[in-house]
């Protein structure tokens, strides 16, 4: 039951109800519940391997200690460019100065780890070879031992992490720019719960501002009872189009909103009750996407629940001097001598903005949860008005180390782009159907034997995963343009193609028809099973990089090039008809590719099929 709906009940039954201070409780209520599951699912994070405990890891660690220990510096050890044939580089131009000895001995000792197979000095450089039957041995091993867990660990040490993701605003359907805050935020909590973080999401839901004023006016003027009931999304829509077409010629339009929306902050029942059920609707269209994704916020608190705090935040602003009176009654922020601009927390009319509901809230976050830190996954569009917020809550005594806006790039459309106030906007419901029904097409066209079960569990995997590919696989911060051949290409770089990948294998391991167990001596491995071998166990690392640099990208990168290594291995590489312990060798690298991709897209939101 949402907040929402607790209110709405209350309401009814008590219409002088204070439903602010409602709301405030109602929500620490949910918090604490939140933070008492995540607590409770301690045990799973103790079960979190080390990072140490990853063969690639622990011996780059070694050979790191070792240098130290000899040179008295730290070096940053590389992996080596692709035509290198070496699995590890050490940058050593600071020692060539001292002379070409001193490094060739370094080389020497560290040829000396039984794990080593050779050195050489080129360029600057020391490149180390690994014995490959060690690496493929111990990795696989590990793999087999952590299944699904492989490439996690327990570094984050449960430091807690407040994720502010998704945000849509209420009585408008949710954008192609919410569907990638969606997106990014929910890979993102994945990354770093599987890194050892306790996450929580948090749903800043916009349900509060002027434009509730315009709307709940419109609605009072022009509204359509049977429009609204059937599709309320779209005549919400509609509303919020029609008011901003008439203020143009009648801009008193402007005033009644504003009027509306006062009354609305100060708790006018009617109006509160008409604006629970636009976000009674709105939330429950916003499950459609979410369900579609297969995920869920743990907690929804929208900016209204910050209502209560808005008066005292503004005090404390005051106070300080951070903030000024205007004589219009209006309430800013002016930096004395920094380059960003001044902004408003208050209108001359009394009603608050939405960045004074972002200051209470990062208040009042840092109390509830006690984080480590804020991360905001917003629109780079908003880069200023998270750079005003965090300068005023360092101002306020906040340390802003605590806060991160993570910004992303606009999406458009072959067609363009979009705009709400204007009514072109995209609905991403139709956007999810027309995935599956793309999606559902290719699996008819490749394997015509499926049942319609099959075809059905297809199409809603492969056309979610598409879609979430084709975001989480660009650089966060870049725009993109959205399309369907890259989405749905079969030929690389796409959820479909991965999960060709994955099916591949999988069909593999049943076709051998045993259980695929790793051998005690793997075989000799040629040039691209050590690709292969190279690849998976580098990914804890990559994991491990995604999150520092909250970049899933850099998974869907490594998930692309595994997939096109286990191809060109698949064609050349006879699994089921080599001899036996070939055969057994190659199962087990099959099996350790299907794991690694398994693992990487589930960190992206992607799911897997055993039979495509
Ligand atoms: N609802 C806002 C929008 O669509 C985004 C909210 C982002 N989160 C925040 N704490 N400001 O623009």
């Amino acid at each position: 039951m949402t907040i929402y709906e607790k209110l709405q009940e209350e309401l009814v039954k008590n219409p002088a109800l204070d439903v602010f201070a409602r709301e405030l409780e109602l929500g620490k209520e949910e918090i604490q519940r939140v933070l008492t599951k995540k607590e409770e699912q301690s045990e799973a994070w103790l079960a979190l391997p080390d990072f140490e405990s990853y063969p690639l890891v622990s011996f780059k660690s070694q050979i790191g200690d070792f240098v130290a220990s000899e040179t008295n510096a730290c070096v940053k050890i590389e992996k080596p460019p692709e035509q290198i044939d070496a699995d590890l580089a050490i940058p050593c131009f600071s020692l060539m100065a001292k002379g070409k000895e001193t490094v060739a001995k370094l080389a020497d000792g560290i040829k000396a780890y039984p794990f080593v197979a050779d050195t050489s000095v080129v360029g600057g450089y020391i490149n180390v070879q690994l014995k490959a039957d060690v690496l493929v041995q111990e990795t696989l091993a590990v793999m087999a031992e952590q299944g699904n867990s492989y490439g996690a660990s327990n570094d984050g040490a449960k430091k807690l992490v407040v994720m502010d993701y998704s945000h849509p605003n209420i009585s408008k359907p949710m954008s192609f720019g919410h569907l990638r805050s969606t997106i990014i935020g929910a890979s993102l909590k994945r990354i770093y719960e599987f890194c050892g973080f306790h996450v929580v999401g948090v749903n800043h839901l916009g349900d509060f501002g002027t434009q509730f004023g315009k709307l709940l006016y419109a609605f009072s003027q022009w509204k359509d009872e049977q429009a609204f009931a059937k599709e309320p999304m779209k005549e919400m829509l509609r509303l919020y189009v029609k008011f901003h077409e008439e203020a143009k010629q009648n801009p008193e339009l402007e005033e009644k909103g504003r009027e509306m929306f006062q009354r609305l902050e100060k708790g006018d029942a009617k109006l509160v009750e008409q604006w629970i059920a636009f976000c009674l609707l709105s939330i429950k269209d916003f499950q459609k996407t979410y369900d579609a994704l297969g995920m869920n916020i743990d907690l929804a608190l929208g900016e209204s629940f910050y209502e209560t705090m808005l008066a005292d935040t503004l005090k404390k602003l005051l106070d300080k001097t951070i903030a000024v009176q205007n004589e219009d009654g209006s309430v800013a922020v002016n930096f004395a001598d920094e380059s960003l601009p001044s902004f408003l927390l208050k209108k001359k009319d009394g009603s608050s903005l939405y960045i004074l509901r972002d200051v209470a809230a990062a208040g009042f976050r840092l109390q509830a949860f006690q984080p480590e830190t804020i991360i905001y996954v917003v629109g780079a569009e908003q880069t200023l008005h998270f750079r005003q917020l965090f300068k005023t809550l360092g101002l306020l005594g906040y340390n802003v180390a605590r806060f991160r806006h993570d910004p992303f790039g606009l999406v458009s459309l072959p067609e363009g782009k979009m705009s709400t106030r204007e009514g072109r906007v995209v609905f991403l419901e139709d956007v999810l159907a027309e995935a599956k029904t793309r999606a559902r097409a290719i699996a008819e066209e490749k394997n015509s034997e499926l049942s319609e079960s099959e075809k059905e569990k297809i199409a809603e995997a492969v056309g979610v995963g598409a879609v979430i590919y084709s975001d989480l696989s660009q650089s966060r911060e870049k725009n993109i343009v959205f399309s369907w051949e890259r989405a749905m290409s079969l030929d690389g770089d796409s959820a479909p193609y991965i999960q060709y990948g994955y099916a591949r294998a999988a069909s593999i391991m049943r076709k051998a028809g045993v259980e695929v167990t790793l051998p005690e001596r793997m075989s000799k491995l040629n040039e691209r099973e050590k690709k292969l071998v190279r690849l998976l166990a580098r990914f804890p690392e990559v994991v491990a990089q995604a999150r520092e640099h909250d970049a899933p990208h850099i998974i869907a990168g490594f998930l692309n090039t595994l997939t096109q290594e286990f191809n060109r291995f698949y064609a050349q590489d006879p699994v089921l008809t080599a001899d036996e312990q070939t055969k057994n060798s190659r199962l087990a690298l099959v099996r350790a590719v299907a794991q690694v991709l398994k693992n990487g897209l589930s960190l992206l939101g992607i799911g897997v099929l055993e039979r495509m």
